[in-house]
Parts: structure tokens; sequence; C-alpha cells
């Protein structure tokens, strides 16, 4: 059955909760609270994207974007994460489906651009890449990567929302 990208539904909830804690049970530079920040978002309405890849049934990943703040005021940036895959399903392109739907969808909607906090092995593939002056207070600037839509990267200090400190 084919792998299928599509916009979150209500019935999905509890699922996506599931497959985010999972994912980021065993990842040593986690702070367990992934799932809560999704919810967070999605209380807060500051879910951009929820993204969910399902084959048939199953819902097997998820992505979460929303808007970021940029210190010199630029306007329509947003921020990719958390990115989660069940883990008995990770290495076969699903977190690729997913990053490839996440950034199509904002391109279309007229984003300037996305940032995420990762390994750059990674993300490298989908076009992000350190921006010396684009910097995420607090965290080693190898780790914060930039994808802009067509224009300049700013010089600034970003700020995700408030959700992002949810612990429960
Ligand atoms: C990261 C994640 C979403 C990728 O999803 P996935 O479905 O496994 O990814 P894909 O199958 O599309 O891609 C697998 C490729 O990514 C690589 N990859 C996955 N996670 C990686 C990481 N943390 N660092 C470097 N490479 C990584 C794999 O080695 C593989 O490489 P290859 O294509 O050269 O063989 C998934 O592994 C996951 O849920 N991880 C736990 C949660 C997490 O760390 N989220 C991201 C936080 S920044």
């Amino acid at each position: 059955m084919d792998l299928l990208i599509r916009n979150e539904q209500p019935g999905d909830i509890d699922a996506i909760g599931r497959i985010t804690e999972a994912a980021f049970a065993g990842q040593a530079y986690s702070s367990h609270t992934e799932q809560f920040i999704v919810s967070a978002l999605r209380r807060a309405g500051q879910l951009t994207l929820s993204l969910v890849a399902t084959r048939g049934d199953e819902l097997l990943g998820h992505v979460a974007v929303s808007p970021v703040r940029l210190s010199n005021g630029a306007a329509g940036w947003h921020g990719l994460g958390p990115i989660s895959v069940r883990p008995d399903q990770q290495g076969q392109g699903i977190g690729s489906a997913l990053m490839e739907a996440a950034i199509a969808r904002l391109q279309a909607m007229g984003s300037a651009g996305c940032v995420l906090l990762g390994e750059p092995a990674y993300y490298a593939r989908f076009g992000f890449r350190v921006y010396p002056g684009l910097e995420l207070p607090g965290v080693p600037a190898e780790y914060f990567q930039a994808l802009p839509f067509g224009g300049d990267v700013p010089q600034a200090s970003v700020q995700y929302h408030d959700a992002f400190n949810a612990t429960a």
C-alpha cells in the first residue's frame, strides 16, 4: 500500500502523541517533551502544518511546522519540528517524504523560509544549511539550519513559540 502524506485530522491526535513520544524516547539529545510541544502548538493554534504519514489505517510519522519570530522583524518564517517516524518504520524514506511535503506546502503558501534544529548530515539533503548570522540562542550554531524560499536569509535571532517550553 502506498504511503500517503496528509493533514492531521482529529482522529489522528492520540496516535501523533504516541509516535512523537516513541520516536524521541531513545534520543540522547531529546528533551522528551516533544509530544507536549506538538499538543501545546495545537492548543495555541500555531500548527501552520501538521502532516501525518499513513499507510492504510496506520499512522507512521508526523511533522509539525509553526511560525517563528525573527529579531529583525522579517515576516513569514517558519520552524519545522518536531518530526517523528515510528521507530520500527525508520530508514524507509518516511521522514524524507514528510520533509519534502512540508517544504512544498510552505513554498506554496508563500513562506519566506524555514528553520530547524537538527543533525546537519540529515537535513542537508533537503537544502538546509547553517547561515552564520541567523541564530537560535542557546544552541550550538552547527545544528541550527535554514532553507530560504527565494529571498535572503536575515541576520537575526530566532524565537520559537512558547509552546516549545511545554513540559506536560
Ligand atoms: C529523523 C527521522 C524523522 C527520519 O525519518 P526516517 O523515516 O528514518 O528517514 P528516511 O528514511 O527518510 O531517511 C533515512 C536517512 O536519514 C538518515 N538519518 C536519520 N536520522 C538521522 C540523524 N539523526 N542523523 C543523520 N542521519 C540520519 C539515515 O541514516 C538514512 O540515511 P540514508 O538515506 O543515507 O540511508 C526519524 O529517524 C526519527 O523519527 N528519529 C527520531 C526523532 C528525531 O530525531 N527527530 C528529528 C529531531 S531533529
